[in-house]
């Protein structure tokens, strides 16, 4: 906490981007915050999706600290140990050859579609310049990740857009169809987060590696929410067997430091060179070593652990749409769940809230739950135990 300010002031001169709940946060430990009050909240959404190492993680902690004590900032000109091993052990995690580092997930999207269109530029079709994108997806805020972004709320407030077209998940006509067109690149979710925790089904996936392979259209797959670990295992289409030609991540890969990653192989791995594409800080010394702790957490048996705790959370939250008529399904896979509460999901946040509980909502009817991976048994235990008291306050659905 600063010294300059109150737990209980209201200092924020942020703009309005956010509805923010009240409570000033003031410390963290493991899957637990405390506000000013002194109210503890478990946090199932650890920062949406990034912070995985929970809050006050010790050897992270060490980690930065020695760094801070150390080498600084000194941009992507000059070289430094970090960044370098980072690249090295995201590349042999994910199958691919090289990385671009970026600064969070919109970031790593928008150096993937840029790529896409240098490496078609490279072969000698400069006009495949367009990008197909499914319903549902959601890519970022800035202007390239939000053109491929489908809910067009998000896009209409600012104009004019990159060509993108949009095509329903499991729609394999509208899909060949669309890679007929000759895009630059297809952008796609394995398991959409924001569209709501939708897993695209193996076949859909694979019949997207084979169309894109076929018509030579580069495929992205963002796994900015769902890689990193996050499902239990580093990426999620390793369950699909499928491998894109381009991947990001953010979010979980720097604990909560603002880190992103667009992991390329093949002829993109090559296609960017010096003047084409850069960031001051991506990759920086601190971000770096934030995603080397993470990494050494999930090869110490962390990895595992995600896994262990996915599965019952799975069976848990079964269990309570088995049981309460307000809710339809499960959905999602590892530490990326929730339950599908129509008309309601909204309602159960703020009762979770309420309950000392942190989560969030997607596509506005999934109550959604991104906890981190240092979750305890107990943490667990007691977590379902609140989200089962607030469902149990909720109408039926018939
Ligand atoms: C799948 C996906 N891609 C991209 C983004 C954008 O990431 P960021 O907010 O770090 O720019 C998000 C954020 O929620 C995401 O879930």
């Amino acid at each position: 906490m600063s010294e300059l300010l109150e737990p209980t002031e209201v200092l924020d001169r942020t703009m309005g981007t956010y509805r923010r709940a009240a409570p000033l946060f003031a410390s963290g430990a493991g899957a637990w915050v405390t506000d000013g009050d002194g109210k503890r909240y478990l946090d199932l959404i650890s920062g949406i999706g990034a912070a995985c190492l929970g809050h006050g993680h010790p050897r992270l902690a060490a980690a930065l600290a020695e760094q801070a004590g150390g080498l600084g900032h000194v941009s992507n000109l000059y070289r430094h140990g970090p960044g370098e091993e980072l690249s090295w052990r995201l590349c042999e995690r994910t199958d691919m050859d090289a990385v671009f580092f970026a600064n969070s997930g919109s970031e790593a999207n928008e150096a993937a579609l840029k790529l896409a269109r240098k490496v078609q530029v490279l072969r000698g079709r400069p006009h495949r310049q367009g990008l197909v994108a499914l319903h549902g997806g959601f890519h970022g805020r800035t202007f390239g990740s939000l053109s491929v972004t489908s809910n067009a709320a998000y896009r209409e407030p600012f104009g004019g857009m990159l060509e993108a077209t949009f095509v329903d998940p499991g729609d394999f006509d509208a899909l060949g169809a669309a890679l007929e067109a000759e895009p630059a690149a297809l952008i796609l979710e394995p398991i959409q987060g924001e569209g709501g925790l939708r897993e695209l089904c193996p076949r859909f996936l694979r019949a997207a590696r084979e169309l894109t392979e076929a018509t030579g259209t580069i495929l992205i797959h963002d796994e900015v929410q769902s890689g990193g670990g996050r499902t239990g295992t580093f990426l999620a289409a390793e369950a699909a067997g499928v491998t894109p030609d381009v991947v990001t991540l953010a979010k979980p890969i720097g604990a909560g430091l603002p880190i992103g990653a667009c992991l390329a192989r093949g002829e993109a791995a090559t296609a960017l060179v010096p003047g084409d594409h850069g960031s001051t800080f991506g990759g920086g010394p601190f971000a770096a070593r934030a995603g080397l702790a993470v990494l050494d957490e999930l090869d110490a048996g962390l990895q595992a652990r995600v896994g262990e705790l996915g599965d019952r959370l799975a069976e848990a939250l079964d269990a309570m749409a088995e049981r309460h008529g307000a809710v339809f399904c499960r959905r999602g896979r590892g530490l990326m769940q929730g339950l599908v509460i129509p008309g309601h999901a909204a309602t159960a946040v703020s009762g979770l809230f309420d309950a000392g509980v942190l989560a969030c909502t997607a596509a506005g009817d999934v109550l959604r739950f991104l906890p981190p991976y240092v979750l305890t048994d107990d943490d667990l235990e007691l977590g379902l135990e609140r989200v089962d008291g607030v469902l149990s306050t909720l109408p039926s659905l018939v």
